[in-house]
């Protein structure tokens, strides 16, 4: 059997066992990987399943991140201010750890990309706040939050989703917990709406369906950086619209998949692996 693991539903196109391969090939490790399509019926039997039979390391994708919370003994700080869970390590003592590297995965893309600076994002006056706006308030959302407004210095999250309670009861949450420097607003808002964003993110599976979301275009300018955590071989929805209205800064979630699991990675193995050949091959071999 294989010590590691991805559990997820769908699983067939998922990267995460080429990642891992070429992760602990450069590394010298030679222990295997599986995908594991689990249901909302047996996805804890079989999660339990797997560490009972000696499994050290999972990774856990959509739309599971939710229920993996719940099915760990012990929490990092990042998994439990998230509330979600993407990986999950077996300790000495049997002692099932959740971890969240999502948020981290994403900081350490931004970073690749010169988008953020000394943790500020860059081209920006360093004394004004830093207005980002989050699209989307499903598992990818929560994830990347907390450790945005932990790593960004001064910035101010806007939430805004589709449906517009499910971002009012992200906002709460993180409000309750600390973090004042989070708002939300009804999607539709965002043509009134006259903040400056310098960042963009588009958390929602829009892309997905090649579905262009409904939100103005003043929203974009040539300095506006856009990000969508989906990815793809060509430009996703979301990115052509953004070029189409003018920004020069667009990324997909391709660098942040190989960086979440670069850290889900360092959590297995304490050893961290380089993320620019890997990034590289997969876009080569998409
Ligand atoms: P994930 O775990 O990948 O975040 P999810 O929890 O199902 O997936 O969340 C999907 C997100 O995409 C939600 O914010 C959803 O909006 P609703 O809460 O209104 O459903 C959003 N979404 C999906 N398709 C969308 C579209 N065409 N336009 C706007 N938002 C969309």
């Amino acid at each position: 059997m294989s010590f590691f693991a991805v559990f997820g539903n769908p699983i067939k196109h998922s990267k995460s066992a080429e990642i891992y391969a070429l992760f602990a090939n450069e590394i010298g490790i030679s222990k295997g990987y599986d995908l594991k399509l689990v249901s909302q019926d047996n996805f804890h039997y079989l999660l339990y399943d797997f560490f009972k039979l000696g499994g050290l390391g999972a990774n856990i994708t959509s739309p599971f991140k939710e229920n993996a919370y719940f099915l760990c003994n012990q929490l990092t700080e990042r998994a439990e201010k998230s509330r979600s869970v993407n990986t999950i390590k077996k300790l000495k003592n049997g002692v099932l750890l959740g971890d969240n590297t999502d948020g981290i995965g994403f900081i350490s893309d931004l970073k690749r990309l010169n988008w953020i600076d000394n943790d500020n994002i860059s081209d920006t006056n360093k004394s004004t706040v830093i207005n980002i706006l989050l699209i989307g308030a499903g598992g990818a959302s929560k994830g990347i939050v907390p450790v945005l407004l932990t790593t960004i210095e001064k910035c101010h999250i806007n939430i805004v989703n589709r449906t517009f309670s499910k971002a009012q009861v992200l906002t709460s949450y993180y409000q309750e917990i600390g973090y004042k420097n989070v708002s939300c607003m009804p999607l539709c808002e965002l043509y009134y709406d006259t903040s400056k964003y310098s960042l963009i993110i588009n958390a929602t599976t829009s892309s997905m369906y090649s579905a262009i979301l409904k939100i103005p275009s003043f929203l974009i300018t040539p300095v506006t950086k856009c990000y969508d955590l989906f990815y793809q071989k060509q430009d996703t929805s979301f990115i052509s619209w953004c070029k189409k209205n003018g920004s020069n800064y667009c990324a997909d979630g391709l660098g942040m998949l190989v960086g979440q699991a670069a850290h889900a990675f360092l959590l297995w193995h304490n050893l961290f692996p380089s993320i620019d050949p890997v990034l590289n091959h997969l876009r080569s071999t998409f």
